[in-house]
């Protein structure tokens, strides 16, 4: 590889790694996935969270390629010509030709070029398609499956772009990394018609593995023994497995999002990230595993993060006020609020051994009479008829409460003012009139419900199958006067628009006390990475991404706020077991003990950082323009390598865990907030105590040239 060698920063004493430095200006980089601009999952996150440093590495010479909806483009994206001549001659020629090609900049942070294709456009040409799609590969769509269809068109657009831009690039190298198999029949086709780009792929889960686990199969146990031709074809996937496995084979690179998807891919598509094919033992390089980030914005104020959870907990308390109208005989300074949010797959995210756990949390806290109260949200979208009436009168009521606690303090407060004029004390048995109090009895009376707080916000269409409610009704969660745990299942994402429960994603996580993930089928798992960097503590499991990320660079993940279930090694009732354990771990803090655990969360952030697990990301290019431009490029550099750090046990945590509560910060009952500033002393003396397996004197530490900068 031609070019400077450099260090990729050090955040918090994480390890250095050399990395050279590509020749920018003589490159193209695109990326290539469904959900640019587009949001659906986690991959939106990916691609979203990661523009800002790549768009600082690249500059003008990184653009993404998504789908277009006219709804996002008015929404995100600025339309305007390309500064680069060989991306508008392409975007030109295509519209010439019958196609709708749009270009902008998509306005998230980094602003990076897109160029987005309209799949309805192009539709005319399906059949034409899917006979090049045979020839290229022997792959056959059948009509009725939509999806695929879709993204048939997506991909031969995408390599119909592809190729009018490398006819036209004067030179330059293209690097194309595509996500998930939507995106993968663009690689396909290009491989197939020899287009001089280096091609990555990169899957954040396998079709397979995501159906099996879905249809409870004991997935990690018997992951070399299934016949997958078989399994996909009993599933009717079978050709939306083949353009999966099809893009792997012909990739240049092939990476995942975390070690336990790696060794899914390799029994689920045979093949290995980063290696090259297995039948070519020659190509033979460590695994490229690109473990998410997320961009991380550091307050100058260090408490501003806990400043905001009071914030949004308010906002939470007021609408859980609304929701228990009636039934508010619980204490909501002494209420925790958890929630489970995601694409609503049941078993796959968890929800399952979730409600098995609350149901158990319910009794222990019933029968030690306990104080504190759990409000449960579940966020997962369904099918739906809109909100609720009982859930939005119960915002109408509070609402009202609040009215008439208004108008009447306002009368009260102007009759105790006239009172002081004629320097009086008013008698206070005088200063409300009869009226007054009949407005407030009235609005008492208002407050009585004939039923349990509902358990949904929403009328869901499948109520009677869907699964949740089901099992709700199974283990009997009814928000009756006497559960210590409530549930409300809000089956809708978050929205600041939304007239029932006003706050996006961000806003309502800042605001509750612990995140529950524990997904069976996890190839990463961004939410409870979303909490850690929120300063708010998570479950998740041994068999997500994340969670295995976290135990491998945590010495004692729970003292953090990360707490690991076991869902590998041990039977569904043992790590329910154990989630209860958490639970109700957790329910026993006291509010200085939550403090000080955020505390502590919230320093994992640099381990998420996109600034450092950028670097797998570039390691993977390097890679591919060795790989497929042997003559111009090779890869010295060795992969990068996270493996030896650990961040150390908080100094507060007795070295035993049987001296204390499970890895707690030391209990106490005085509940001053002030106390968690001596904790700062802790995170410095901690951050001291944090050893990279490198010498930091090892590498030389010089700035990155930020190439987005000098040309913006
Ligand atoms: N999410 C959201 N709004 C919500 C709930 C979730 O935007 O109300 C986002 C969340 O921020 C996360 C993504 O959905 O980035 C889910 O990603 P994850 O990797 O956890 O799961 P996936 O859906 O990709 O399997
Ligand atoms: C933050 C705020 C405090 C507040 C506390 C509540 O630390 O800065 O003012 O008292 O949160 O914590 P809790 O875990 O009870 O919601
Ligand atoms: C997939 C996975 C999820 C991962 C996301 C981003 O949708 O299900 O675990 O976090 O992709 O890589």
């Amino acid at each position: 590889l031609r070019g400077r060698s450099l260090s990729v920063t050090s955040l918090s004493g994480l390890p250095l790694w050399d990395v050279q430095e590509l020749p920018i200006e003589d490159l193209l980089f695109f990326e290539v996935a469904w959900e640019v601009t587009n949001k659906v999952g986690g991959i939106y996150t990916v691609i979203q969270t990661k523009a800002k440093t790549t768009a600082d590495e690249w500059g003008e010479n990184y653009c993404l390629i998504g789908p277009y909806f006219e709804h996002n483009m008015k929404t995100q994206v600025e339309e305007c010509e390309p500064p680069n001549p060989a991306i508008k001659k392409a975007v030109d020629a295509m519209n010439l030709h019958g196609c709708q090609v749009h270009f902008g900049r998509w306005l998230i942070e980094g602003s990076p070029y897109v160029v987005l294709f309209d799949i309805g456009y192009s539709a005319w040409n399906l059949d034409r398609w899917k006979g090049d799609l045979w020839e290229a590969c022997h792959i056959g769509i059948p009509y009725h499956d939509r999806e695929a269809n879709d993204m048939l068109i997506f991909g031969s657009l995408t390599a119909w772009f592809l190729k009018e831009v490398t006819d036209h690039v004067d030179g330059k190298h293209v690097i194309v990394q595509f996500h998930e198999w939507q995106a993968g029949t663009g690689l396909i086709l290009s491989r197939a018609r020899s287009l001089p780009i280096a091609t990555i792929f990169t899957t954040h889960a396998t079709l397979l593995g995501r159906y099996l686990c879905a249809a409870n199969a004991d997935f990690y146990n018997h992951l070399d023994k299934f016949d997958i031709d078989k399994e996909a074809g009993e599933r009717q996937i079978y050709h939306r497995y083949c353009m999966e496995r099809a893009s792997v084979h012909c990739a240049h690179v092939f990476t995942t999002v975390s070690e336990i998807t790696a060794i899914e891919a390799e029994h689920m598509l045979k093949r290995k990230p980063g290696n090259g094919h297995l039948h070519d033992l020659s190509l033979s390089f460590e695994d490229v595993v690109t473990p998410n980030g997320l961009n991380i914005k550091k307050f100058s104020a260090v408490h501003e993060f806990q400043n905001l959870h009071a914030l949004y907990k308010s906002r939470i308390q007021d609408f859980v006020r609304g929701h228990f109208y009636g039934h508010l005989d619980f204490d909501l300074e002494k209420t925790l609020f958890l929630f489970i949010a995601g694409r609503y797959e049941f078993s796959n995210k968890g929800a399952d051994i979730f409600l098995e756990a609350l149901s158990r949390l319910n009794f222990l806290l019933r029968v030690h009479k306990s104080d504190v109260t759990v409000v449960v949200f579940f966020i997962m979208p369904a099918k739906t008829n809109n909100f609720n009436v009982e859930t939005l009168k119960g915002q109408a009521v509070r609402k009202q409460l609040w009215d008439t606690a208004n108008s009447v303090k306002e009368k009260f407060g102007k009759k105790l003012y006239d009172a002081l004029l004629r320097g009086e004390i008013p008698d206070l048995n005088k200063i409300l009139d009869r009226d007054d109090v009949t407005i407030m009895k009235r609005a008492i009376f208002s407050t009585q419900r004939q039923s349990l707080p509902p358990v949904t916000t929403h009328n869901m269409i499948d109520d009677s199958t869907d699964p949740i409610l089901s099992t709700i009704r199974r283990i009997g969660l009814f928000n009756s006067r006497t559960d210590r745990v409530k549930v409300i299942l809000h089956p809708e994402f978050l929205s600041s628009t939304s007239p029932l429960l006003p706050m996006d994603y961000e806003e309502f996580v800042r605001g509750c006390h612990l995140g529950v993930f524990p997904s069976y089928y996890e190839p990463w798992g961004y939410t409870p990475a979303e909490c850690t960097v929120m300063g708010i503590p998570s479950v998740t499991t041994n068999l997500s991404g994340f969670g295995c990320f976290m135990q491998e660079h945590i010495t004692d993940p729970a003292a953090y706020g990360i707490y690991i279930v076991d869902r590998r090694f041990c039977s569904p009732d043992e790590s329910c077991n154990q989630l209860t354990q958490f639970l109700y771990g957790f329910c026993k803090q006291s509010r200085r003990q939550r403090i000080i655990q955020r505390n502590r969360t919230e320093r994992l952030s640099d381990l998420l950082d996109w600034k450092y697990l950028g670097r797998y990301y570039m390691h993977a290019r390097h890679l591919t323009l060795s790989r497929a431009f042997p003559d111009k490029f090779h890869a010295e550099s060795a992969p990068p390598t996270t493996k030896g750090f650990k961040f150390p046990r908080p100094s507060s945590v007795p070295p035993s865990p049987t001296s204390s509560q499970h890895s707690s910060p030391p209990n106490s009952d005085v509940e001053d907030e002030d106390e968690r500033y001596d904790e700062d002393e802790e995170a410095e003396k901690d951050r001291m105590n944090i050893k990279s397996p490198f010498s930091l004197g090892q590498i030389p530490h010089e700035k990155k040239k930020q190439h987005g900068e000098h040309k913006n």
